[in-house]
């Protein structure tokens, strides 16, 4: 048996525990931060349950910290004592790589310090021990998570936890001239699904106002032809590379393998937005990349995924299916064309 903390979009932790369910039988959950955070005993030995989750990545769980130990919370610096001493026992751990120190903290926590403070602290730590430590591209992370009255602690690497971010929570900077937050999820996609967008030549972007995705493909390099009957922002007059179709998809039709990249961020009904889809798919060349947004707008999340997807599979493979983390009611695919 061992133990975990489950980490979903907020709204979306009971859809992250059925998926779990499907997936391992005898799991025990108990609720951390409502509709997000949870924590569950799993009857499966750690290297059971990382391969388990390796193969077959649920969309909803954004990320996964074993807990290694539970530290009960005294309320003062006996608590930055206990985990430096846990650092300390972990020498060897800490000489092996680059370590990061992830915090995170529910409302109402008897840990009385901040994520700043425990790492500079946990840091010294390390380095007193001959480790390095490092924010970007950490080789393994020290992950703690402060309950109302227990530190639950416990290392991962950034695939054994999903994700390289403290609870999977992918933060970008703002960037001056930056059109829309939607274009945080672009390049959130990006990452998650390890596409390179300056490897691509021609895009299509359907649903594409105010024009935030356009812009990264843009800033990227690639041509773009954007189809949306709203205007796209101003910012984007006079991209040579740029054209802009004020229509209907649906009314737009193009010569067949005019683009290697399809983008589509419709925000409607998924089942409208496959067919649309799916009546572009001629104009992809072959082993064109899709990164689609899947509006999560029924009752039954799960069955319309699996619904869409099975209409998009007519045409497309499927690589990955993920809610990422800045997805709001909607998750992401990642499919290229067969
Ligand atoms: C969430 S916004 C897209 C945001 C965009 N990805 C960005 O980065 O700024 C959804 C857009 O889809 C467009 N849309 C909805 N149905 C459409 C259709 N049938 N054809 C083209 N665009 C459509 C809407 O006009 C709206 O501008």
């Amino acid at each position: 048996m061992t133990e975990w903390i489950g980490t979903a979009n907020h709204g979306f932790a009971s859809l992250a525990m059925e998926e779990l369910r499907r997936m391992i039988q005898g799991l025990k959950f108990t609720q951390l931060i409502a509709g997000e955070t949870f924590r569950m005993e799993v009857p499966l030995n750690r290297e059971a349950m990382v391969d388990l989750l390796r193969t077959n990545e649920p969309i909803f769980l954004r990320h996964i910290q074993a807990i290694d130990r539970i530290l009960p919370i005294q309320g003062n610096a006996d608590d930055l004592q206990a985990l430096s001493e846990l650092v300390r026992h972990a020498r060897a751990r800490c000489a092996s790589g680059s370590t990061a120190i992830h915090l995170r903290k529910v409302d109402g926590s008897r840990y009385p310090y901040s994520a700043a403070d425990t790492k500079t602290v946990l840091e010294a730590v390390i380095m007193e021990l001959g480790g390095e430590t490092t924010m970007q591209a950490p080789e393994q992370i020290l992950s703690v998570f402060a309950g109302t009255d227990e530190l639950y602690v416990g290392w991962g690497t950034p695939t054994e936890q999903l994700s390289d971010w403290p609870g999977g929570a992918v933060r970008f900077q703002r960037e001056e001239g930056q059109i829309s937050r939607a274009k945080f999820k672009l390049l959130e996609a990006e990452r998650a699904f390890n596409l390179h967008f300056e490897t691509f030549r021609d895009a299509l972007d359907i649903g594409a106002a105010p024009g935030g995705w356009t812009q990264l493909l843009l800033e990227r390099g690639l041509r773009v032809t954007s189809i949306d009957p709203a205007e796209l922002h101003p910012k984007l007059d006079g991209y040579p590379r740029l054209t802009a179709l004020k229509k209907n998809a649906s009314d737009v039709t193009f010569a067949p393998g005019s683009f290697d990249l399809l983008v589509c961020d419709m925000s409607w009904s998924p089942m409208q937005m496959a067919k649309l889809v799916l009546e572009k798919t001629d104009a992809l060349r072959e082993g064109a990349a899709a990164v689609i947004t899947i509006k999560l707008m029924h009752k039954k999340p799960l069955q319309t995924i699996r619904d869409v997807v099975a209409k998009l599979e007519t045409a497309f493979e499927l690589r990955k299916a993920k809610q990422l983390f800045h997805n709001r009611d909607e998750m992401t695919i990642y499919m290229a064309k067969r």
